[in-house]
């Protein structure tokens, strides 16, 4: 087992809030272990433009309650490439860097586990970190706790001018392939409809169950579309629904990158501070090519392999099941 002394982290794709405590956990565990910490600028693009700077306890205070990335972040084309993944290998040598910490999505841990085998000196482990809490071997990504929260909020609001007007809302939500986010908040807010990429709805169905919703008398109806269902965008549902559903009127709302902002919430913040401490640790172990996750509350590894392969995330069955009956 190689020993590790100094370590790289960054933040790779799109942000999502509970990285900034996931950085600060890095930094602390590292320097609590003895080891030096580098930050690296917008992920990948600031390894291979050697954008890095030493990190110190201090370097991460105060940052538990803010959105975002200190590190900033970036989705980088050349990274895949050959050539830019050499630059970034020199570069990480030449500031004596043999452990990296990659805070991501699924674009990111794909970067990673191609330059790890290539390089495998250096050890590197994953975080998952996205809104769209798509990633296997984690009951939980970073920020997905949060932008459902900012959703929720949302549509409640929504919901109550929805209900002053009795008017029919369609309302996208981010989540890329994932419907986790739409779920999650289409049960909290009782959204009469939730479309989904995991669970096709034809439009007959849903116009359908609007005018059933008429028929018992709801004076408003909200529709939450997850970005990734495959009738389209809100718009287009929308406008194929205002044809046949005459007693509403009906308005569409795009939620957008609202969805990603925030301070965290508690959970992210725990869960945040969980993961780097338990990824700085793998690593002084020795493990590398492996992704922290939570599930049933507890730390566990999973191969990048792994996490990559068996992508394809399911949703919970059974709540797809119980957010229709309880919207009737
Ligand atoms: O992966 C996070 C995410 O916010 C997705 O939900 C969304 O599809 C995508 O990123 C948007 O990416 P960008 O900020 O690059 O437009």
């Amino acid at each position: 087992m190689n020993k590790i002394s100094k370590l790289a982290v960054l933040t790779s794709g799109g942000d999502a809030p509970g990285m900034n405590p996931c950085i600060r956990s890095v930094v602390r565990t590292a320097i609590y272990n003895n080891l030096n910490v580098v930050g690296i600028r917008r992920g990948y693009q600031g390894l291979i433009e050697d954008d890095m700077f030493d990190m110190h306890a201090r370097s991460v205070s105060n940052i538990l309650n803010l959105g975002g990335t200190i590190l900033k972040t970036a989705r980088c084309l050349p990274f895949r490439t050959d050539e830019g993944m050499e630059i970034a290998y020199q570069n990480l040598k030449k500031q004596g860097v043999d452990a990296l910490v990659v805070i991501g999505g699924d674009g990111t841990f794909t970067g990673a586990l191609r330059f790890s085998k290539k390089y495998p000196d250096i050890a590197v482990m994953g975080v998952p970190g996205t809104i769209d809490n798509d990633l296997y071997g984690s009951t939980y990504t970073l920020g997905f706790d949060t932008a459902t929260n900012t959703v929720i909020e949302a549509i409640d609001k929504i919901r109550d001018t929805a209900d002053a007007h009795d008017r029919l809302f369609f309302i996208e939500v981010m989540g890329r392939d994932s419907g986790a986010i739409a779920l999650r908040a289409g049960i909290s807010c009782g959204a009469e409809a939730i479309l989904l990429p995991e669970k096709a709805t034809a439009i007959d169905d849903l116009i359908k169950n609007l005018k059933t919703g008429e028929n018992n008398k709801k004076s408003s109806s909200i529709v939450i579309v997850a970005e990734g269902d495959k009738n389209g965008g809100a718009y287009d549902i929308a406008q194929k629904v205002q044809k046949e559903v005459k007693f509403y009127d009906v308005k569409v709302t795009i939620l957008g990158h609202l969805q990603r902002g925030g301070s965290p919430s508690a959970f992210d913040r725990i869960l945040g501070s969980r993961l780097g401490y338990a990824a700085v640790n793998a690593l002084i172990k020795g493990e590398s090519q492996m992704m922290v996750g939570l599930e049933a509350n507890h730390i566990k590894l999973t191969t990048l392999e792994e996490a990559l392969n068996q992508h394809e995330f399911k949703l919970e069955e059974d709540l797809m099941e119980m957010a229709e009956i309880l919207s009737i």
